[in-house]
């Protein structure tokens, strides 16, 4: 019998029976289902006393229904012993609030990481933040693992010719520029403007580098409405790119952003499976990459 149990909130229960049978265990068995006004009710139905407890939910949409479901099974947990409790995050929802972007406003992604805490998880492993920085707004350690290792591997399998890597906004150089490195390939970086008062559009993409002839690897962390995408691959086909391919950890997949991927002047689009990734959101011949080696190993490193 192991000493510690895998469980999955309902955001994203592929992703976890993937890990489970990466570490060769069951998904431990929990009724999540809800009262007639809509109030989640958890029923954890496997011993957990002195037991390490994972339990694995992504902060997508519907975002504050699956961070309450994940802080009622905290408490579920920890009534009855554990001997610690981990949360898994594949996607932290609210990780792009991570500043005061204007006064009046909260900075959501360290409120999230309180709730975590309150709800007396010990530890967290999550996947690709928007930011590294918001591993400080934790309390509690934090194994920040990157989806990059398994998006690599997929752009390696392409075998593309003279490619270059594109950040798509300054905060992603770091990013990129590790990307790159893994591929053995130059960089190059896009300024791309946002405006305060219009939420989710971005526009006057400058490229700072040299796009001409090449096959441009455009990385970004999360595609949410696609905009991004849409704008800077029209940019880099201006510039002159003969071919763009486009990778991200998190398919948010918000608004038109199937439209707008559609639209988009891409060659090859490939994600990640860290949000379950509905088949009628996503353009047709998306390739999806699974992070669950990635996940499987943070938690072998964590029991061993
Ligand atoms: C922003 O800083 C992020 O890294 C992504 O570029 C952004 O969230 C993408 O959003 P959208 O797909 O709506 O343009």
């Amino acid at each position: 019998m192991k000493d510690y149990l895998l469980f999955a909130g309902s955001s994203n229960q592929a992703l976890a029976s993937e890990v489970a049978k990466q570490l060769h265990i069951n998904l431990g068995k929990v009724e999540l289902t809800r009262f007639a006004d809509g109030e989640v009710r958890p029923w954890i139905q496997e011993d957990v006393r002195d037991k390490t407890v994972f339990v694995l939910q992504s902060f997508s949409n519907p975002m504050d229904a699956y961070i309450m479901e994940m802080a009622l099974m905290g408490d579920a947990i920890r009534r009855s012993a554990p001997k610690t409790m981990i949360a898994v995050i594949p996607y932290m929802g609210y990780s792009r609030q991570d500043k005061q972007h204007r006064i009046g406003e909260p900075i959501s992604a360290r409120v999230i990481a309180k709730f975590i805490e309150v709800s007396k998880f010990k530890e967290v492993i999550v996947v690709d933040l928007h930011n590294d920085a918001i591993v400080g707004f934790f309390q509690i350690p934090v194994t920040h693992i990157s989806a990059m290792s398994v998006l690599v591997d997929a752009i390696k399998k392409l075998c593309v010719k003279d490619p270059v890597v594109v950040s798509p906004d300054v905060g992603g150089v770091r990013r990129a520029r590790n990307f790159a490195y893994q591929l053995d390939a130059d960089l190059i970086v896009m300024e791309k403007k946002r405006f305060i008062d219009r939420h989710d559009t971005s526009e006057n993409f400058q490229i700072i580098g040299d796009v001409k002839g090449r096959t441009a690897i455009m990385n970004d962390d999360i595609i949410s409405t696609g905009g991004t995408i849409m704008h800077g691959a029209e940019a880099l086909r201006q510039a002159g790119a003969t071919s763009v391919i486009v990778c991200a950890a998190h398919a948010v997949l918000a608004g038109d952003a199937k439209e707008n991927l559609e639209k988009a002047k891409i060659d090859h689009l490939i994600v990640t499976d860290t949000i379950v990734a509905a088949d009628d959101r996503l353009p047709k011949g998306t390739t999806v990459v699974s992070v669950a080696p990635v996940i499987a190993s943070a938690i072998s490193t964590i029991i061993r």
